[in-house]
């Protein structure tokens, strides 16, 4: 099964992907997380990308896509993949399609988590994540046991540098599910649209629930 998961910054994608992961066993593609992770090894797409994501723009697509197109050519994507975070408009979704279809495969479903923006600037400022295993904390919403350290493998919690105020105005404004992304899954009859207002808890059946 491929799925993607599709939301404003906040609106619980990571969260979500991490617990359906968990699960199902399906892979959890981040292209957020695969970016960080250049950015941490000092890279040269790691260079660019940040240079993008520090003032809360997107990495341009022909960047985002071959880094996609490489990761899903590896053996582990072959059954199967949850995608988070991509793709972010219709010229990454139909990349995707493409590179899919040369498989055999397809979208089967596009999960849309839907939130408020007012909640989405307190989920953003409060969000914390783990250095070592990129376990995702909230400062009131899903505490960790002892602050600063993550409950999964007790590595160091941090901040984002793009969570910060100014930073999340300007990744609101841009990058926001377009709708001819969402339309583009609803023509395909393959979205189903998720109230990601509720608690953490809550909105996981919910996104399960759509899978079935
Ligand atoms: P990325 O890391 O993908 O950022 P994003 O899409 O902005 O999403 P976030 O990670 O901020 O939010 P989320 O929806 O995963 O929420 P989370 O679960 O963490 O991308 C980062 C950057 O990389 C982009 O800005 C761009 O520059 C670049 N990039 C990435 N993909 C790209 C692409 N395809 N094309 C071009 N550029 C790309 O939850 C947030 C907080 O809320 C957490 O603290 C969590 O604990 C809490 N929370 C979650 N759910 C709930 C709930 N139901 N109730 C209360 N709190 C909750």
């Amino acid at each position: 099964m491929y799925i993607v998961l599709l939301g404003p910054p906040g609106a619980g994608k990571g969260t979500q992907a991490d617990r359906i992961a968990e699960a199902t066993g399906l892979l959890h593609v981040s292209t957020g997380d695969m970016f960080r992770e250049h950015v941490r090894n000092g890279t040269e797409l790691g260079e660019l990308a940040r240079s993008y994501m520090d003032k809360g723009d997107l990495v341009p697509d022909e960047v985002t896509i071959s880094m996609l197109k490489e990761r899903i050519s590896r053996d582990d994507a072959a059954q199967g993949a949850m995608f988070d975070g991509f793709p972010r408009n219709v010229v990454q979704a139909e990349a995707l399609d493409a590179a899919l279809a040369e498989r055999g495969n397809k979208i089967d479903r596009a999960l849309l988590i839907s939130v408020p923006d007012e909640e989405l600037v307190s989920r953003l400022s409060g969000r914390w994540m783990c250095r070592e295993c990129g376990r995702l904390f909230h400062e009131r919403f899903d505490p960790p046991s002892v602050a600063g350290k993550c409950d999964a493998c007790g590595g160091e919690l941090y901040q984002r540098e793009d969570d910060k105020a100014d930073v999340v105005r300007s990744r609101l404004e841009k990058q926001k599910p377009p709708e001819e992304l969402i339309d583009h899954y609803r023509k395909a009859g393959v979205l189903h649209e998720i109230d990601g207002q509720k608690p953490i808890d809550e909105v996981t059946p919910l996104l399960l629930e759509a899978l079935r």
